[in-house]
């Protein structure tokens, strides 16, 4: 009898993630492995719900975006009482897993790591996210094609900005940090960024705004959802938390508030646009579907030699185990490098 690995995909799904359950799949199946897709992320775990995983099921996914595995934010730590950790390890009993190799962010990976840890499975990790947040991996798949996109959206907001002389808001996705909104407004030459890991400078930013409106008469500005404008009055919004306790931002507008606090100021005609999941979706590009390929290969691999309690990591040039604890420990969010990078670019 085969030794059977179950796969899961966890949290907010990115391009990538079908490249990775591909790749994991093949490697499994040559080291002599059988495979299982456990479905809806953690949820599956808990109701026991499967779908087949084989070479053959899988050769035709690494280009297509989302999950074929299908994704939620359950947590399944998150109730009073221990219910639904029971039933997850009454489901890894019965579906008689060798091993589970969970694809996420912090959050899924962070569950990966206490039932290792607390409840002794052999779980290995692979790191996912379009925040590109994961500490311990020089990069996570997703945030190439979510970035790919968001540049492509900024581009066509700076033609049409420039040719009707306004200044053009583009609010872009990051929780927690600000990558996205970065390296959109690098790669699209924008004039201002606004990143959750540094309080807007309003001063600063109406400044730029109005040398760059003198200069060539439009202006670009890239927000991350969870920027912090002092002026947008959120102080008494009780907001919404999923699961794992994060904000839900989605109706925060931080966009919008800014490019009114803009207009309001400089008395620039100003317009806002929220590119929102469709950074998420769509097919990854050729970065991602090489990055997600080779943790998914590296993950199957680290199962075989026993390697539990590590994520698949890129590491300069190399794919390595590294302790899930690391990874989950502590968020990699943009610093004082970059912002000194900032200086020089904005
Ligand atoms: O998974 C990360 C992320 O894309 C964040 O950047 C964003 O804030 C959040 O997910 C949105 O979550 P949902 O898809 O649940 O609205």
């Amino acid at each position: 009898m085969k030794k059977k690995i179950g796969i899961l995909t966890g949290g907010g799904d990115c391009p990538g993630l079908n490249p990775a359950i591909r790749g994991c799949v093949y490697a499994a199946e040559k080291y002599g492995y059988e495979c299982v897709g456990i479905t809806d992320g953690w949820k599956g775990l808990i109701e026991g719900t499967t779908t087949p995983l084989s070479r053959e099921i899988t050769e035709y996914i690494i280009m297509k975006g989302g999950t074929m595995l299908g994704t939620s934010r359950t947590n399944p730590f998150k109730q009073d009482s221990d219910e639904n950790l029971k039933k997850c390890l009454e489901t890894f009993k019965k579906l008689d897993l060798y091993a589970l190799v969970a694809m996420g962010g912090d959050d899924t990976l962070g569950v990966a790591t206490r039932l290792y840890k607390e409840h002794k499975l052999n779980l290995v990790g692979v790191p996912k996210t379009m925040d590109n947040d994961l500490s311990v991996t020089d990069y996570t798949f997703g945030f190439d094609t979510s970035v790919t996109r968001a540049m492509e959206a900024s581009q066509a907001l700076l033609d049409t900005g420039a040719s009707h002389h306004r200044v053009m808001v583009l609010e872009v996705m990051g929780r927690h940090a600000g990558w996205v909104a970065l390296y959109t407004a690098i790669a699209t030459a924008a004039d201002f960024v606004c990143i959750p890991e540094r309080q807007i400078d309003t001063a600063a930013m109406l400044k730029k705004i109005k040398d760059a409106y003198a200069r060539k008469r439009f202006a670009l500005v890239v927000t991350s959802e969870a920027a912090e404008l002092p002026a947008a009055g959120e102080d008494n919004i009780k907001h919404q938390l999923d699961q794992f306790g994060h904000r839900i931002l989605k109706d925060r507008g931080m966009g919008e508030h800014i490019a009114s606090f803009i207009e309001k100021n400089t008395g620039i005609e100003t317009r806002n646009a929220v590119i929102g999941h469709m950074q998420r979706g769509g097919a990854p590009t050729l970065f991602d579907r090489m990055l997600a390929t080779r943790v998914g290969l590296k993950a199957a691999e680290l199962v075989h030699t026993g390697q539990f309690g590590t994520m698949s990591a890129l590491v300069g040039n190399k794919f390595v185990g590294v302790p899930l604890e690391k990874a989950t420990g502590q968020l990699k969010t943009v610093d004082k490098e970059w912002f000194d990078l900032m200086g020089l670019l904005f």
